[in-house]
């Protein structure tokens, strides 16, 4: 398989736009209160649960009692398939895991019906507590796995604490899960991935500052702010925002096999980048 450029891979353009930053100031929780709309979401009542006006099967019990809860819990045991879709054996592995993780993200973009891209990022600040969130993969080549978010967030405190950090992707009956060193990329990639991003997306990141406590209206106001604020004109990149680069020294992927004898390739580099990987079989 020949390796895409980086250019390529950097910019990933195949991928659908953003949608989870901003959609558009619809439904206040008052407005949505006042129509009847969705309002509250879930919240912590002692032993009940407020539940949310969604499509919720336990949304019409109002608060959701604990038995409730208890049997949709249950089914928990009993679901189970059997992964029997592929295999991952050391004759078809690649020999760099770029080149592995090509050819599968190629493959879940193809199958896998939802932001393929989507990956776990978990981080660690210096107090050791693990915290996990999910982000989009923007880009990929021998020098690292690439997202954007806010350099204030919960994240980036962790990121500048412990600049280290993991990344999981799930597609279906593989996994990929890597590991590595974090650095932020250059200015001018985040300028140029930002300016890539829907008008209302750039809007969004200088409303948000991402991780503190916000209500929706003010969160609303913000965003009606900036868009007065920046006009028809351009909506430069905030200094708090930008992007990372995970420069990973183990990668695995993870292929789901009949009876749990799943297929676990481990990759590690003494060094990071292109050359010097070696893999080997682990225990499922
Ligand atoms: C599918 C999906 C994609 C997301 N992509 C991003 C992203 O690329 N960047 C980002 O900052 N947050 C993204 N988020 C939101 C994060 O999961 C998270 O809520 C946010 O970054 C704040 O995390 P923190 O408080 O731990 O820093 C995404 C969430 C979902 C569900």
């Amino acid at each position: 398989m020949k390796f895409p450029s980086k250019r390529a891979i950097r910019l990933l353009p195949h991928l659908r736009a953003l949608s989870y930053s901003m959609t558009p100031p619809s439904a206040s929780t008052s407005s949505a209160a006042a129509s009847g709309s969705p309002a509250s979401p879930p919240s912590a009542h002692g032993d009940t649960m407020q539940p949310s006006t969604t499509s919720d099967p336990l949304s019409f019990q109002t608060p959701i009692s604990k038995p409730a809860v208890a049997a949709v819990a249950s089914n928990l045991a009993a679901m189970r398939i059997d992964y029997n879709e592929g295999f991952l054996l050391e004759s078809n592995a690649a020999p760099d895991p770029f080149t592995q993780f090509a050819s599968w993200f190629a493959h879940a973009k193809e199958t896998f019906a939802y932001e393929a891209n989507a990956m776990t990022l978990s981080t660690a600040g210096k107090d050791g507590q693990p915290s996990s969130r999910v982000v989009l993969l923007k880009g990929f080549d021998e020098e690292g796995f690439v997202f954007y978010t806010n350099y204030e967030s919960r994240k980036a405190h962790d990121l500048e604490e412990n600049p280290k950090a993991a990344l999981s992707f799930w597609w279906g009956q593989r996994q990929v899960r890597i590991e590595g060193a974090v650095v932020r990329v250059p200015g001018t990639e985040s300028d140029e991935y930002f300016a890539s991003r829907p008008r209302g997306s750039r809007i969004g990141a200088w409303a948000s500052a991402q991780s503190t406590e916000v209500s929706r209206e003010e969160l609303e106001r913000k965003a009606v702010e900036y868009g007065h604020k920046f006009g028809e004109g351009e909506v430069p990149r905030p200094d708090f925002w930008g992007g990372y680069r995970v420069i990973p020294n183990r990668i695995e992927f993870w292929q789901g096999r009949p009876s749990r004898l799943h297929d676990r390739l481990v990759y590690e580099s003494a060094q990071t980048g292109a050359t010097g990987w070696k893999f080997k079989r682990l225990s499922p």
